[in-house]
């Protein structure tokens, strides 16, 4: 560790990784892992064909961290910077096997092309394993996501029932798939905005409350809870409250199942976690952030409706005042206009383009403004998110120490309104988040922190 202790020595450099604290206690990726999706559309499709192409050699797991990361051990002078999926025990990409829910019938092959985001030249050389998840009954509300309606979908006598049936489906597919170990990622669309009620509050609240068929209860919360009571970590990748309920964290504590959300961190918040830090850093103020998209995919028609886009504003609105502290620095934040947009507009599809006009002022108060205009693929920065929290999930859920949490905050650099502890503000900085994951890591296999002081070096 950087102590500033007079040592040029690594702490640790002799030590071997078997005998250092915590290793022992991660178990061993055996057998395969099941992932299981509800909402099989582009980031779902995406995910799944990218991964069989990257199995079959055709193409590069690029922006994924477990994939292509390393992570530095050690001083700066060690050399010691392994590839992440080699420092720890990940599973496999060839031990993953799929399956998923969804209104429409469409097979993985069909959706695929019908989201328009890979190129049929690619699907065509995966179709053998696309087209052979077919989707099933997904527990659908119209309420909760207005725009769409589709015939696949289940029927039962309440909320619990539905959930019963899903936990049918979660041991068909345990047994079916031979998964030794199963996660579920939420890929389904965005729903609408509702805020904590009384049904949230305890598990004996939820599960009453989904007896009584109570409107609070969302459909997403309904695939959560079936996945925690058949012990499956769950990850939301959409800005609904979802898991990130007191009923939910309750369930997952109790049962030591890590949970993690909401809303995968893709584009222009992406873009917003790393310049914000900046003016923040610089102490250059901010008077407004206006922040637009056009997107003409079936998420963009989804979110055209007033209740998804009310869940996906406030995800987005989040970020900037957790970064900026305006408390802290009133006279540099204190009076922000930030306004988020997203248009739909077909002709784009997938291809998302999000612009942001940024009124930032400096010394003496004089103004100054940055563009961006970011020419996007909004599944294609998604599906490595996908694959990185399906492989994080499951080494949680193989190590006590973070299983026992429930909520896995150092996952917080996928997501747009990172899950905390209640009552702590979520870290945003993407820098932030990429050291407390990479630190949570090393902790893991009683690998030094690294701290940045570095005054050993001048010793
Ligand atoms: N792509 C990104 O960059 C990004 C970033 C952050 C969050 N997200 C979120 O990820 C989700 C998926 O995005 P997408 O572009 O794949 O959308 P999509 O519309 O292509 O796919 C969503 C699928 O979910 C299905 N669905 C809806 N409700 C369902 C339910 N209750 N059960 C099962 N299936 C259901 C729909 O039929 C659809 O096929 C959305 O909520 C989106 O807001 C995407």
């Amino acid at each position: 560790m950087a102590t500033g202790k007079k040592s040029a020595k690594p702490a640790r450099a002799s030590v071997k990784s078997e005998d250092r604290p915590g290793t022992a206690n991660i178990a061993p990726a055996k057998g395969k892992l099941g992932v299981m999706i509800p909402g099989m559309g582009a980031v779902a499709t995406t995910f799944v064909a990218g991964v069989e192409a990257v199995r079959k050699g055709i193409a590069s797991p690029i922006g994924s961290l477990t994939q292509m990361g390393t992570i530095r051990l050690g001083k700066r002078t060690d050399g010691r910077s392994p590839k992440i999926k080699e420092f720890l025990p990940l599973a496999g990409l060839n031990d993953l096997v799929f399956t998923g829910w969804d209104i429409f019938e469409d097979n993985m092959d069909a959706a695929a092309r019908n989201a328009g985001v890979l190129e049929r030249d690619l699907l065509d050389q995966v179709k053998g394993t696309l087209g052979a998840i077919k989707p099933m009954k997904a527990v659908f509300d119209h309420n909760y996501v207005k725009k769409i309606d589709g015939p696949n979908v289940k029927k039962g006598k309440n909320k619990l029932d539905l959930a019963e049936q899903l936990r049918d489906d979660i041991r068909g597919f345990r047994k079916s798939s031979g998964a030794e170990r199963l996660i579920m990622i939420w890929c389904a669309s965005t729903e609408t905005f509702i805020e904590q009620s009384a049904a949230h509050q305890s598990l004996k609240a939820l599960e009453k409350a989904m007896k009584e068929n109570d409107e609070n209860i969302a459909p997403s919360m309904i695939y959560a809870y079936a996945s925690l009571m058949e012990g499956v970590p769950f990850a939301n990748g959409a800005p609904n409250l979802t898991v990130d309920i007191p009923a939910m964290h309750e369930l997952a504590q109790a049962r030591e199942l890590p949970i993690c959300g909401k809303d995968f961190k893709t584009g222009q918040t992406l873009m917003k976690t790393v310049l914000a830090p900046a003016f923040k850093a610089r102490l250059l103020g901010l008077s407004g952030w206006y922040s637009t998209n056009i997107l003409g995919n079936r998420d963009g028609e989804v979110l055209d409706d007033p209740g998804s886009f009310k869940t996906k504003e406030e995800s987005k609105l989040g970020a900037l005042e957790h970064i900026l502290q305006p408390a802290l620095y009133p006279e540099l934040y204190g009076n922000i206009f930030h306004k988020v947009r997203i248009n739909y507009y077909p002709p784009r599809g997938d291809n998302k383009e999000g612009w942001d006009n940024i009124d930032i002022f400096g010394w003496l108060g004089y103004p100054m403004q940055i563009k961006v205009d970011f020419l996007c693929r909004d599944s294609i920065l998604a599906a490595p998110i996908v694959l990185d929290l399906v492989l994080f999930l499951d080494l949680a859920q193989r190590t006590p120490e973070l299983r026992r949490l429930g909520i896995q905050e150092w996952l917080s650099f996928y997501f747009k309104s990172p899950m905390t502890a209640p009552g702590l503000y979520p870290e945003h900085d993407l820098f932030i988040q990429l050291m407390k994951l990479k630190n949570t890591l090393r902790h893991l296999k009683g690998e030094e922190l690294i701290t940045h002081l570095g005054l050993e070096y001048y010793d």
